[in-house]
C-alpha cells in the first residue's frame, strides 16, 4: 500500500513516522511537485492541485482537518483535482471538540461577565461597576449543530445558558433548542444574545454573517466566529459595531489569513482577534483516525469521517 503525504508545515518526518507505526505494511513518503508514482491514499492540507489530478487509482483522500473548503475550492477552481469517484474523508473531533468547548466557553464567560468591557475601563483607568447580565436573556444561538456545535452546545448547557442551534436536519441534543432548514433562521435568531458559528464554508453559507442577519439578533447581541471568514461579510459587521446592533465580537478566521495590514479589525476596541486556532489538528489523535480509516477501507468496512461533495461538507 503507498501513502502519499502533503501538508505545508506540519512536521513531515513525525507524520511518516507515526503512520509507519500505525501502518507498518505500508510505504509512505512525502508528496513533492513531479511525483506521479502510484498512491493508494493521500494525506493533504492545501496540497498543490496537481498532486491529486488524475489519481484514479486513489481508494481515498483524507483531508487533515475538519474542514474540506480548501479542497473543494480547489476542485472548482482546477475541475478533475479530485478523480472523481474517489472518497473524500475529513478528520472528525480527533481532539478538536474540547479545543473548540474551550474556546467558546472562555468566550460567553467573558462577555457574559462583561470582562471585555471592564478591561475597556481599566484602560481609560475607569472604576464602574456594570449591570450584571441574567442567564434568562443571555440565549446563545449557534450556528451548525455537527461534531463541534453539538459539543460546544452541550457544553454550554451544562454550565446552565440556554442554548439553541440551527442546523440542516433536526438535531435532540439535551437541553438544546433545535431549528432547522432556511425556514426556521429567522425564528432562532430572534432573541438569540450571542452567535456562535460553527458551520461548514459551503456555496450556501458562504457571507451567512451579514447584516440582514445582524439585524434579526438582539440588540447589542455578541458574535463569536470560529468557522472561516467567508461566512463573515467584514464591512457589515464594522458597520454593526458602529451602530450598536452587534457590541462585540471574537473572530478566529478570516478571509484572509494572517490578516493583512492594514485592516480596521487589528486595532478596532470591540474585536478580539486570534490566529485560527480555536481547535488545531492534533497529531496523534489525527494519525489514529486515518489509520483506523484505511485499514476499514482495506477491510472492506465502511470508514468514518466521509465528506458529501455535493453537499460541500
Ligand atoms: P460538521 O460535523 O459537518 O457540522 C456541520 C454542521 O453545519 C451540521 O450540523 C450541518 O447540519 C450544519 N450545516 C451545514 N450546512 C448547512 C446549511 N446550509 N444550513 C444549516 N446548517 C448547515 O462539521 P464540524 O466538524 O462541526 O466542523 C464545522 C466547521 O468548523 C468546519 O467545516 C470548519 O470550517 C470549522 N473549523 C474551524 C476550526 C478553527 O480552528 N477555527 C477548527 C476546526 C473546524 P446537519 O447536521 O443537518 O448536516
Ligand atoms: C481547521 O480550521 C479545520 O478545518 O480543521
Amino acid at each position: 500500500m503507498n501513502i502519499i503525504f502533503y501538508h505545508p508545515y506540519f512536521d513531515v518526518q513525525d507524520w511518516l513516522t507515526g503512520m509507519a507505526q500505525r501502518l507498518p505494511q505500508a510505504n509512505l513518503r512525502a508528496w513533492k511537485p513531479g511525483d506521479d508514482r502510484p498512491a493508494d491514499y493521500a494525506l493533504v492540507w492545501r496540497q498543490p492541485h496537481e498532486m491529486l489530478a488524475n489519481r484514479r487509482d486513489l481508494k481515498g483522500v483524507f483531508v487533515l482537518g475538519a474542514g474540506v473548503d480548501g479542497v473543494l475550492e480547489q476542485e472548482r477552481q482546477h475541475p478533475g483535482t479530485l478523480p472523481a469517484g474517489v472518497p473524500l474523508l475529513r478528520l472528525e473531533d480527533t481532539g478538536m471538540v474540547q479545543q473548540m468547548k474551550e474556546y467558546a466557553l472562555a468566550c460567553v464567560l467573558r462577555y457574559f461577565r462583561r470582562f471585555d468591557e471592564y478591561q475597556l475601563q481599566q484602560q481609560k483607568q475607569e472604576w464602574l461597576p456594570l449591570e450584571p447580565h441574567q442567564q434568562g436573556n443571555f440565549t446563545v444561538g449557534i450556528l451548525g449543530a455537527g461534531v463541534l456545535g453539538g459539543g460546544v452546545a452541550q457544553k454550554l448547557v451544562e454550565f446552565g445558558f440556554n442554548v439553541r442551534c440551527w442546523s440542516r436536519s433536526h438535531k435532540n441534543i439535551a437541553g438544546v433548542q433545535s431549528f432547522a432548514g432556511k425556514e426556521q433562521l429567522i425564528a432562532f435568531l430572534d432573541g438569540t444574545r450571542l452567535l456562535i458559528n460553527l458551520l461548514p464554508n459551503t456555496p450556501e453559507t458562504v457571507g451567512i454573517l451579514n447584516r440582514r442577519l445582524f439585524t434579526r439578533l438582539v440588540p447589542g447581541a455578541y458574535l463569536i466566529n470560529l468557522a472561516r471568514g467567508t461566512h463573515l461579510v467584514e464591512d457589515d459587521l464594522l458597520l454593526m459595531l458602529e451602530q450598536g446592533q452587534i457590541a462585540a465580537a471574537t473572530l478566529d478566521v478570516f478571509v484572509k489569513e494572517p490578516l493583512p495590514q492594514p485592516h480596521a479589525f487589528w486595532l478596532h476596541p470591540r474585536v478580539t482577534m486570534t490566529p485560527h486556532i480555536a481547535a488545531v489538528t492534533l497529531p496523534e489523535q489525527a494519525m489514529d483516525q486515518v489509520s483506523a480509516n484505511i485499514l476499514a477501507i482495506e477491510g472492506g468496512k465502511s470508514p468514518t469521517g466521509l465528506v458529501d461533495i455535493q453537499r460541500g461538507y
